[in-house]
């Protein structure tokens, strides 16, 4: 086999996942209805893709592997506006430069099958062959012939986990299509053909993931995002679950993951990652695809609009969604839950709701999404506030007395919203109130550590944190390189209400500090030294990412402590500002605030229903 196709073989084939996966999207882009994928040691050993789509006939299967040979691209012009999965016509030829293969097809309808060998790189002669409808293509001995490449390959358990994630990632966006997976005659998958991408992933990733997600919906102009995403609680330690596809294509986009970041902000710890399936369409035309072999890197003609488009529909998704936990015993609801039941089913119904025609209407073989022509509520313009922000905060008054976090220990942000008997803390630690519909179990510091937040983002969208002057200013030693550093990050510090000046070799001093930390009594040198620590650990300095973790450490700080005894009137005015403030499900990291139980919950548990 010539030296192109075998360079051409190392950029697109790296492993036997990304076999699996040239050969799926052929079986997909054939119409398949039914794909069943085996592999004998993690696919290094073989590779079996059958499929029941629309096979070949004589001489289609002679040209498969030639290179170059696409059936998908007939002239230029849909060389740019590309909507199969395949299209570079270079994949088969690709795997029979670097393995031994063998195909065998029959197209619906024809009296014969057709079946064709490559062995070391050469092809055979096309035979007829008994066949059932469908293709199935089978590859044996990966990187027989390139030795480098086979010792890169790693374990067989290794080699399945990747297969197992391609066909993940080929599986969400084709819900209609039946999949299995088989290791060494073990079969580990069997996802039945379903009308939702919503049911394809309670398959893949169980009840409790599905019934916890929340749905996303816009469509503007060219852009269309539909999908479904994990509240905070569900976060992960790792980026890996995020489902990110174009135009029914799993892909990985740096803007679009920052949009998300930025989007779950204030919601979750800067070491865990959201969830989400989201899959966005826009006209090909939009994309080059063909930036990366594999395809998985895109690029964006219009990038700030689809990063504007995400960003705004996940924000108010989520400063919409009733993230609090409920306490009710998960056992308590039982399977056939009423709509009214719990959160968790409101959840269910309106994901139903609102992913039924969706997810639905998706066609093979592109598995493109279709936007029904009817329209959805518009997304707020990227241009001006969400708004939440507008709703739920009051505008500044131009007065510092009313507004500032440090005014009182919790400043309240609108008067109680029921008459109801006042709550208790117990343990100095929760706060147990009735609600209207139940009761909530309030974590003080968590809620207190919420508000602070809000309100530390809130004043600087105005202008700095309102500071004093120390009496007697603290100083702090510091490295050459930590005294750079606070120079360099002198606008930041000031924003925060820090000033620091130099006072002497190797040594700083803390001049002025911001008043909501001074009257907690947190000492400005170790906020200081805590501000430099955290600022090592950057590689590099994302100035967004800094100013985030110093706010969450600052409302963390001044934040009442668990084990804090608090009296009547500070427990209502943290309550009053329960019902009220964004977000207030969650503290800055992600950590719930409260747990709710309403009264059904409770009659459930005393079983008076
Ligand atoms: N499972 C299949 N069912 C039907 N036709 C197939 C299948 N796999 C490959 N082919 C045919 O072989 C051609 C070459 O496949 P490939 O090398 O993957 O190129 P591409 O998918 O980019 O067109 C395809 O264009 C298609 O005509
Ligand atoms: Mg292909």
């Amino acid at each position: 086999m010539d030296l192109v196709n075998k360079i051409a073989a190392g950029e697109v084939i790296e492993r036997p996942a990304s076999i699996v996966k040239e050969l799926v999207e052929n079986a997909l882009d054939a119409g398949a209805a039914r794909i069943d994928v085996a592999v004998e040691d993690g696919g290094k050993r073989l590779i079996s893709v059958a499929d029941n789509g629309c096979g070949m006939t004589a001489e289609d299967l002679a040209l498969a592997f030639a290179p170059h040979a696409t059936s998908k691209i007939s002239n230029e012009d849909q060389l740019f506006n590309i909507a199969t999965l395949g299209f570079r016509g270079e994949a088969l030829a690709s795997v029979a430069s670097i393995s031994h293969a063998h195909v065998r097809t029959r197209r619906r309808g024809d009296e014969s099958g057709y079946e064709l060998t490559t062995s070391a790189g050469e092809i055979g002669e096309v035979r007829p062959c008994a066949a059932s409808p469908g293709t199935t293509t089978i590859t044996r001995d990966l990187f027989y012939n390139t030795p480098a490449r086979r010792k890169f390959m790693r374990s067989s358990n290794t080699e399945f986990a990747h297969v197992t994630e391609q066909i993940t990632r080929l599986s969400l966006p084709h819900p209609h299509v039946a999949f299995t997976l088989t290791h060494n005659g073990r079969q580990t998958q069997d996802l039945p053909a379903v009308d939702s991408t919503a049911s394809r992933i309670r398959d893949l990733f169980g009840d409790e993931l599905a019934d916890s997600l929340i749905p996303i919906i816009s469509r503007k102009g060219p852009v269309g995002i539909a999908g479904l995403i994990g509240p905070p609680a569900a976060a992960r330690a790792s980026g890996k679950w995020q489902y990110l596809f174009l135009n029914g294509r799993f892909i990985r986009n740096r803007m679009l993951s920052h949009a998300m970041r930025e989007a779950y902000r204030g919601l979750l710890d800067a070491s865990r990652w959201p969830v989400a399936f989201i899959f966005v369409e826009l006209d090909p035309g939009q994309v080059d695809v063909n930036v990366h072999p594999t395809k998985i890197e895109v690029r964006f003609r219009d990038s700030g609009a689809i990063h504007g488009e995400l960003l705004a529909v996940l924000r108010t998704t989520l400063n919409k969604a009733n993230l609090s936990p409920s306490a009710a015993p998960a056992a308590a609801a039982p399977a056939d839950a009423q709509p009214d039941d719990s959160a968790a089913e409101d959840r269910r119904a309106s994901l139903r709701e609102a992913m039924a025609d969706f997810f639905k209407s998706a066609p093979p073989p592109q598995g493109h999404l279709n936007f029904p022509k009817k329209s959805y509520p518009a997304p707020p313009d990227a241009s001006s506030p969400p708004p939440a922000q507008s709703v739920q905060t009051p505008p500044l008054p131009a007065s510092r007395e009313t507004t500032d976090v440090q005014e009182q220990r919790i400043t309240p942000e609108a008067p109680p919203p029921c008459d109801l008997p006042a709550a208790i803390q117990i343990h100095n630690s929760y706060i147990v109130a009735a609600r209207e519909d139940g009761l909530v179990i309030v974590d003080q510091h968590a809620l207190h550590e919420r508000l602070i937040y809000n309100d530390i983002r809130r004043r600087l969208t105005a202008g700095p944190l309102i500071a004093q002057r120390l009496l007697i200013p603290e100083t702090l030693k510091v490295t050459a390189e930590e005294a750079a550093c606070i120079e360099s990050h002198g606008e930041l510090l000031g924003r925060l209400g820090i000033e620091i000046s130099a006072f002497g070799p190797g040594t700083v001093a803390i001049q002025r500090f911001p008043s909501l930390l001074a009257e907690r009594g947190v000492a400005a040198g170790e906020f200081v030294r805590g501000f430099l620590d955290e600022l090592a650990e950057y590689e590099t300095v994302d100035s967004g990412q800094l100013l985030e973790d110093v706010i969450q450490i600052m409302a963390c700080k001044a934040a009442v402590k668990a084990g804090e005894s608090l009296g009547a009137d500070e427990i209502d005015r943290l309550l009053s500002r329960l019902d009220h403030a964004e977000k207030s499900s969650f503290c800055p990291h992600g950590r719930p605030t409260m747990l709710k139980m309403t009264l059904k919950d409770l009659e459930k548990q005393f079983k008076r229903t």
